[in-house]
């Protein structure tokens, strides 16, 4: 059977950043079994002949309407699939969905009938808000990182903008690099559309939001940039680590030094 990415290298492109990405998440230990997902809105990579494909699915309800998404394409990593697995064959463990014109249902169109991620109603409630403000971001990423999801643990770094400050004072690039800091969402049910809603709300004031005891989830223009917000984020959670463990609490850097930063790198106050 031809694959939807034959001769189409924008679309490949695009599927192959998401396979790289599922292996740098697999290898740094971050994606235990089928752990995390990753969706990337394709609709600028469709042309006449994707909208004219057949689906291979039946219509599936996404439970929850999502005015800004209809007629959108996305490559989704299919539920209960391996990140270690997408890195290598991206399109037996992802699929290609279309929202159709109801805007609360969709179905798959390409390669295989893989279901999507049972996260799909955050990933999608995330790109539908950021349609609806005119974000250029088009990918999104939930994973497990294990460090930082061990701040979440403990109460005091569940304080808006506590773990934020910590990590951004571990080395300067964390800010320079993760600019709006890390929301912080309580504990929810994993696939649930009240975890979804809380992302939504949190990312009008971060790209990186936590979910307690869960893991992280991220948006940003490409797939490969959302991967670096986590990715910052989490080295600077083992400094944090590291001197906690050289018996010692890291002094950070000053606030003098932040701000000395922020404004040579143009970074929010
Ligand atoms: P999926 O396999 O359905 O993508 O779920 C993985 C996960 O991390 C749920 O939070
Ligand atoms: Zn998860």
């Amino acid at each position: 059977m031809k694959s939807i990415l034959e001769n189409r290298p924008g679309l490949a492109h695009e599927v192959n950043q998401v396979a790289e990405v599922a292996g740098y998440l697999w290898q740094k230990g971050w994606a235990e079994r089928n752990g995390g997902n990753i969706t990337v809105n394709i609709t600028e990579y469709v042309d006449d002949e994707i909208r004219a494909l057949a689906p291979i699915s039946e219509v599936k309800q996404i439970g929850a309407v999502m005015p800004h998404l209809k007629g959108c394409y996305f490559f989704c990593k299919g539920t209960n699939k391996r990140m270690r697995d997408l890195a290598r064959w991206p399109m037996e463990n992802g699929s290609v969905i279309r929202i159709l014109d109801d805007c609360a249902s969709y179905v798959i169109i390409a390669d295989n009938p893989v279901a999507p991620t049972s996260e799909l109603p955050s990933h999608l409630g995330v790109h539908n808000y950021l349609i609806s403000i005119g974000s250029p971001y088009k990918a999104s990423v939930h994973t497990h990182p294990i460090e930082l999801i061990a701040m979440t643990h403990s109460p005091k770094f569940l304080e808006k903008d506590v773990a934020t400050k910590v990590l951004w004072s571990m080395i300067p690039e964390t800010k320079a690099f993760c600019p709006r800091g890390l929301g912080i969402i309580p504990y929810k049910l994993p696939s649930s559309v009240e975890l979804g809603n809380a992302t939504i709300k949190e990312l009008e004031d971060y790209d990186v939001v936590m979910w307690e005891k869960h893991g992280i989830f991220s948006v940003d223009v490409d797939v490969m940039a959302a991967f670096d917000q986590i990715d910052v984020l989490n080295k600077s959670a083992l400094i944090y680590i590291a001197a906690k463990s050289m018996g010692f609490e890291p002094d950070g850097m000053s606030d003098e030094q932040m701000k000395e930063m922020s404004v040579a790198f143009n970074l929010p106050k």
